[in-house]
């Protein structure tokens, strides 16, 4: 990876880590937008969809928050699957250091840990029964983002939720691919990430667009599952 974006998007995320205590909640208009709106209708269009897992009855024990920040959704997601183990990995020791404060009553099944997630991870094959990686692949360089998409893969046994920004004419408008005019971004497209994820042998299950009309919508959330297990349902 690119070591001058990688150290800069560190940077950037060290010295935000306080800011983003509240970020979805923040009162200025530009944060309801761009966070409280977007973010919080994916994490509303995720749970619902994870709710229908849960009532397939299938089981979901280790769950990975890949790029967690501040460990909000973590913590969510640990509140939803009681009987799981949820995991945060992120490159950033000051939003784990939030994360860690954050963590309250779950503190026995929520950890977190520091990983780069552009480098191979640290976790044996198939770890995980479900991996969420939500607003991380454009902090990532586009020549490592398959490498990324490929690690996430390899460790996730069963369902894989990914949050992608579009290379798309409205974010890159709004972007130029920096966003905000302080942060590098990578916007990708769905084709290409679903070319890398069904290669390894994952099925879309739902597309999720923040808002329709699709063409429109620059970011999306793509719920996949890998084909074995839904075979191995099939055969049942
Ligand atoms: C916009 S925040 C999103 C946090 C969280 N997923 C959410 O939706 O609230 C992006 C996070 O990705 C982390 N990140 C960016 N590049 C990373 C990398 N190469 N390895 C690990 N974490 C990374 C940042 O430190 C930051 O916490």
């Amino acid at each position: 990876m690119n070591l001058d974006v990688k150290k800069e998007t560190k940077a950037y995320f060290d010295s935000v880590a306080e800011k983003f205590e509240g970020y979805y909640d923040a009162p200025t208009l530009g944060n309801q937008l761009r966070h409280t709106f977007v973010q919080e209708r994916n994490r509303r269009h995720i749970l619902t969809y994870l709710q229908s897992i849960k009532s397939k009855n299938t089981p979901l024990k280790n769950i990975l928050d890949a790029g967690c920040g501040n460990g909000d959704f973590s913590n969510r997601l640990a509140r939803e699957f009681p009987d799981a183990l949820v995991h945060g990995v992120d490159f950033s020791m000051e939003m784990l250091r939030l994360a860690k404060k954050r963590r309250r009553n779950e503190i026995r099944r929520l950890s977190f840990s520091r990983q780069d997630l552009s480098r191979p991870l640290a976790f044996p094959t198939e770890t995980f029964d479900l991996t969420i990686c939500l607003n991380l692949l454009h902090h990532i360089p586009p020549e490592r983002q398959n490498e990324t998409l490929r690690e996430l893969t390899r460790i996730t046994r069963s369902h894989l939720i990914l949050e992608i920004k579009r290379r798309h004419l409205l974010f890159s408008a709004l972007t130029r691919n920096r966003a905000f005019g302080f942060l590098p971004v990578f916007p990708t497209s769905i084709r290409e990430v679903r070319q890398t994820i069904e290669s390894a042998g994952f099925v879309l299950e739902r597309l999720l667009p923040v808002f329709r009309p699709l063409f429109l919508c620059p970011v999306v959330v793509l719920a996949w599952k890998r084909k074995e297990t839904n075979d191995r349902c099939e055969g049942r």
